[in-house]
């Protein structure tokens, strides 16, 4: 397999690595959407659940030589004067306690906004990955597991507290990782009915999220944007897709995009 970002070929999976897109504009489109549902999902005092089926290594150095390669994070986060939001917060947060030019992965924003109350399993299976993610977060309320993502939430779940959110987000390297996202979510409903999952998905010219989304065969919100990326390996646009979206999710939505203007648009 051939991978345009570290410019190798890899004979085996795992070859993504993040440190490359993070802080893109598909990153900016799910962090500021992710940042605002946590809000909204911790508005009461009660505690919530926070599971990652990909997790990555949470922190991200805008200044490393692969950020700075592919440039993607000079045409995302980099390039927006970002007004006061929950992802603003967790980005200020993170830069207090790591320097200038960190950005968080999803995670760390998790984490950051999370309260002791609240509860995150986190799955990675890169060893590299894995253990930066264990170095960086805090322990107190984290679990960082290193095994298959699909796995790992679907023997977790359902979790305590059982109010939840799970994200899902790989890398689609492999074709059949969209139809694996719509079963995992189908196995998903049925050992979790009430969890709240969003689901990131690439949109790229061979537009095969539609047979994710169609897979999905269940009520989801869908909220895509797009996006110009000099050297995005064709990737034109970012999608989420949202299912048990709680009280309140369109509107997190639609500020999600008018927040990431002029870098996403609707
Ligand atoms: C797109 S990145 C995650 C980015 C992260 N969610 C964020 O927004 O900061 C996908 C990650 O999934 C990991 N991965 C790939 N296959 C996996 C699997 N089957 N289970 C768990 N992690 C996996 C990769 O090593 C990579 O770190």
């Amino acid at each position: 397999m051939y991978c345009a970002c570290s410019n190798r070929y890899h004979p085996f999976m795992l070859s993504y690595q993040h440190s490359y897109h993070a802080g893109n504009p598909a990153d900016l489109h799910k962090h500021l959407a992710l940042a605002g549902l946590l809000a909204l999902l911790t508005r009461k005092a009660r505690g919530i659940s926070y599971l990652e089926t990909h997790a990555g290594r949470g922190l991200y150095d805008l200044s490393a030589p692969e950020s700075l390669k592919t440039r993607e994070a000079a045409e995302g986060i980099q390039a927006l004067d970002l007004p006061d939001c929950p992802l603003k917060t967790a980005i200020e947060a993170v830069r207090r306690r790591f320097g200038s030019s960190a950005y968080p992965g999803s995670p760390l924003i998790a984490q950051t906004l999370l309260r002791e109350q609240d509860r995150l399993h986190l799955m990675e299976l890169h060893p590299a990955e894995y253990g930066a993610l264990r170095k960086t977060l805090r322990r107190e309320t984290t679990a960082v597991h290193k095994r298959d993502g699909y796995e790992g939430v679907l023997s977790l779940s359902p979790p305590k507290p059982r109010k939840g959110l799970v994200l899902v987000d790989p890398s689609y390297e492999v074709k059949t990782e969209y139809e694996q996202v719509a079963d995992f979510t189908h196995k998903l409903m049925a050992k979790w009915p009430e969890a709240t999952v969003m689901i990131w998905y690439p949109i790229l010219s061979a537009g095969r999220h539609e047979d994710l989304l169609a897979g999905l065969k269940l009520k989801f919100l869908r909220h895509e944007v797009s996006f110009e990326l000099k050297d995005g390996e064709g990737m034109t646009g970012s999608g989420l897709a949202l299912v048990n979206a709680p009280y309140g999710s369109d509107e997190i939505l639609k500020r999600a995009l008018s927040l990431g203007q002029p870098i996403l648009h609707g």
